[in-house]
C-alpha cells in the first residue's frame, strides 16, 4: 500500500499521521480484517522545505558516515569527480540493463533505485542517462510496449543532505527538459528521496525494477567490531583496508564485508 501525505512540512504532525495509519493497518491485521501488507509512504512539500530535519527525525543511526555536507569546498559535490567518471564508464552497462528491464517486464511506471545517492550532479546523472536511455528505445519504437512513466527513488543515510539533492532536483528538471533533441518525447518521470541505509529493508517485496549503486557498497553497515581507539591505532588512524594495515585487522575487515553482503542479498 503506497500513502501519500502532501505538504508534510517537518515537525512531529506528520510523523503522527504516519503512526495513525500504521497503528490502524497493524490493528486491522490483528484482527484479521486485513491481508499482510507493507506500506510505504511518500512524504511529500516543496523542494525549499528541511527535509533533513524531517529525515533525521524519521530514523536516527547509531552511525550515520554521510558525506560532507553544505556549501563549502569541500562538500561532497565539489570532490565527487572520480565517482562520476565511474559512471560515464559504466553507461554502456546502464543502457543495457534499463532495455532489458523495459523489454522483459514491460512495466507501465518503471521504479528505479540509487543506493547511496549522496548529493550533487552524480546522481542526477545517472537519473538522466535512465530517462534518455527509455525516450531514446520509445523513439525507435524498440521497447513495442504502452509508454512509460519513471519512478526514482534516491537513496542515503538520513543524516545525507537531501535540502540540497531536493533542490538540485527542480533546476535539472528544467535542464533535461530544455537539453532534449526535439521531436524526441521524454517519459514523465517522478524523483523521491528515500532516507535509510540499504542493509535495512527499504521497500516492499518486489516493487524495485532496477537498482543501481556506485561507489557505495564497499561501505560497511558499522565500523569493525572491536575497531576502538587502539585498533584505530594499529590500522594507523585508517578505518579502512590501507596498505599497512596488519592481517589480523584485514581479516576482520573481510569478515564484517562477508556479514553485510550475504545481508544485503538477503532483503
Ligand atoms: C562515495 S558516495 C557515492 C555517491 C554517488 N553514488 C556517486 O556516485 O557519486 C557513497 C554514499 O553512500 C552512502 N552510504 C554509505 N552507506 C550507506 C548505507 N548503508 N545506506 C545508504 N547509503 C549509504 C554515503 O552516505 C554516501 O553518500
Amino acid at each position: 500500500m503506497v500513502v501519500a501525505d502532501l505538504d508534510c512540512s517537518v515537525g512531529i504532525n506528520t510523523l503522527l499521521f504516519v503512526s495513525m495509519v500504521i497503528s490502524t493497518v497493524a490493528d486491522a491485521q490483528h484482527h484479521n480484517e486485513l491481508g499482510c501488507h507493507s506500506m510505504e509512504f511518500q512524504l511529500n512539500d516543496l523542494p525549499r522545505n528541511d527535509f533533513n530535519r524531517l529525515f533525521y527525525s524519521l530514523q536516527q543511526l547509531e552511525h550515520d558516515f554521510h558525506m560532507a555536507i553544505g556549501e563549502a569546498e569541500d562538500n561532497y559535490a565539489n570532490n565527487s569527480r572520480l565517482q562520476r567518471k565511474a559512471l560515464l564508464k559504466t553507461k554502456p552497462v546502464l543502457d543495457k540493463a534499463v532495455r532489458q528491464v523495459c523489454m522483459a517486464l514491460h512495466p507501465r511506471a518503471m521504479i528505479v533505485a540509487d543506493l547511496g545517492c549522496s548529493v550533487g550532479a552524480n546522481t542526477l546523472l545517472f537519473v538522466s542517462n535512465v530517462i534518455n536511455t527509455v525516450a531514446d528505445a520509445q523513439h525507435h519504437d524498440e521497447l513495442r510496449c504502452h509508454p512509460m512513466e519513471l519512478q526514482f527513488f534516491l537513496n542515503d543515510l538520513s543524516g545525507n543532505d537531501f535540502n540540497q539533492v531536493f533542490k538540485s532536483v527542480k533546476q535539472f528538471t528544467k535542464s533535461i527538459a530544455a537539453s532534449h533533441p526535439k521531436g524526441v518525447a521524454l517519459p514523465p518521470f517522478y524523483i523521491s528521496g528515500l532516507p535509510g541505509s540499504y542493509y535495512t529493508r527499504l521497500f516492499p517485496c518486489q516493487s524495485v525494477h532496477l537498482f543501481h549503486s556506485s561507489y557505495c557498497l564497499h561501505w560497511r553497515s558499522q565500523m569493525i567490531k572491536d575497531m576502538d581507539e587502539k585498533m584505530s591505532d594499529i590500522n594507523g588512524g585508517n578505518i579502512y583496508i590501507a596498505k599497512s594495515t596488519p592481517p589480523s585487522v584485514v581479516k576482520m575487515f573481510q569478515d564484517q564485508f562477508q556479514k553485510d553482503m550475504s545481508l544485503f542479498l538477503k532483503l
